[in-house]
């Protein structure tokens, strides 16, 4: 198959300074791609939202990474949880490129505890990124994309929207993150533009996930470049999909759905007909293997072929779809 490529698109990648955000970045500027690479340069987004920003905001050596491969990238440090923030980033991609085809909404911050410890900032930064933050960037980009025929837009969600105790905002946020998806791609059918959503899994904070404590090991198979090549193919023209949802991680790449099932129907009926039908509402997994709040499912299937250190026994390994701490995933 020959190269896919993105020469002459503009791309946005908003939170890619660092990490996911990065590879992504990094991936489509290789391809031809002639990218903005947006971070406000706050703190990596810690369980508690105290990590400190870096001196220099990371954006900056990004953007030197591409330009020393040979391509061409623009720096852009504003918010995505501004409104103004977000037609600034627009802004940088018209005024150094002219145009933009491809949006990636990845920048967004994670906070986590138990429900009854969630501090109002946390409720705020949650909300104000991961879902305004992407409807601030989308809405300008989306009016440059309508009037050009055609853009890709591809947004972030996580395995925590399918439910992950401890994560119940930042869960809700990713699966609001869905939900827009799946509308939009609908707006988006006469524009020729396609919004599809990834549901990534990377160890980039020094954390494990599930029974596989941190290691390089695990850092080196759950890295961001596992995520890049499904991000870079749902913004590429040939992509057949929009509204769809896909996880990603350790080279596994799934398609995640929301599903109903056939069901029981019977007009007019009883709450006690109801608990005599129970099995049929529930309704069996076809093809699908069904995610269960806290049950990593794509886990199984994400470290197939992984040698973790020696330290972590084989007995520590096989139960990997049932993460000891589930919020150790994200
Ligand atoms: N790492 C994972 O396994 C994982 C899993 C599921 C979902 N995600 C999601 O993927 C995305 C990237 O994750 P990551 O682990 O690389 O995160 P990260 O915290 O390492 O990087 C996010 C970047 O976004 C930037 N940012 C934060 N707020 C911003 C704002 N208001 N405006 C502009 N930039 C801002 C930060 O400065 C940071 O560089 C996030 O949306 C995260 O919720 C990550």
């Amino acid at each position: 198959m020959n190269e896919l490529r993105f020469d002459g698109q503009v791309a946005i990648v908003t939170g890619s300074g660092r990490n996911l955000g990065r590879a992504y970045a990094l991936l489509l500027a290789s391809r031809g791609a002639k990218v903005i690479v947006n971070d406000l340069g706050v703190g990596i987004s810690d369980t508690d939202g105290v990590a400190a920003a870096p001196r220099v905001n990371p954006a900056y050596s990004v953007v030197e990474e591409i330009r020393r491969a040979g391509g061409e990238a623009e720096v852009s440090l504003h918010s995505i949880s501004d409104p103004d923030g977000g037609r600034a980033i627009v802004q940088t991609a018209i005024d150094a490129y002219g145009t933009v085809d491809i949006l990636v909404n990845n920048a967004g911050v994670v906070r986590q505890g138990p429900i009854e410890d969630m501090q109002d900032s946390w409720c705020h930064d949650l909300v104000d990124t991961q879902i305004l933050g992407t409807v601030n960037v989308t809405r300008p980009a989306w009016r440059v994309m309508k009037e050009n025929g055609y853009g890709r837009v591809v947004n972030v969600s996580s395995g925590a929207a399918f439910g992950i105790p401890g994560m119940s905002l930042y869960g809700a946020a990713k699966l609001a993150v869905v939900g827009l998806t799946r509308a939009l791609s609908l707006e988006g059918v006469p524009h020729g533009i396609r919004v599809n959503v990834v549901a990534p899994y990377a160890s980039v904070r020094g954390n494990g996930f599930g029974r596989y404590k941190a290691s390089p090991e695990l850092a080196d198979w759950l890295s961001p470049e596992q995520v890049a090549p499904l991000v870079a193919w749902l913004a590429h023209t040939d992509c057949p999909c929009s509204g769809e949802w896909f996880t990603a991680g350790g080279g596994h790449v799934g398609r995640a759905t929301i599903a109903v099932s056939d069901g029981w129907m019977e007009h007019s009926h009883t709450t006690e007909d109801l608990a005599a039908h129970w099995n049929d509402v529930m309704g069996r997994p076809v093809d699908f293997r069904l995610e269960a709040p806290g049950a990593f499912t794509a886990a199984r299937r994400m470290f197939e072929g992984f040698v973790p250190p020696v330290a972590q026994t084989p007995g520590q390994i096989r139960n990997v779809s049932a993460p000891a701490h589930p919020a150790d995933a994200d």
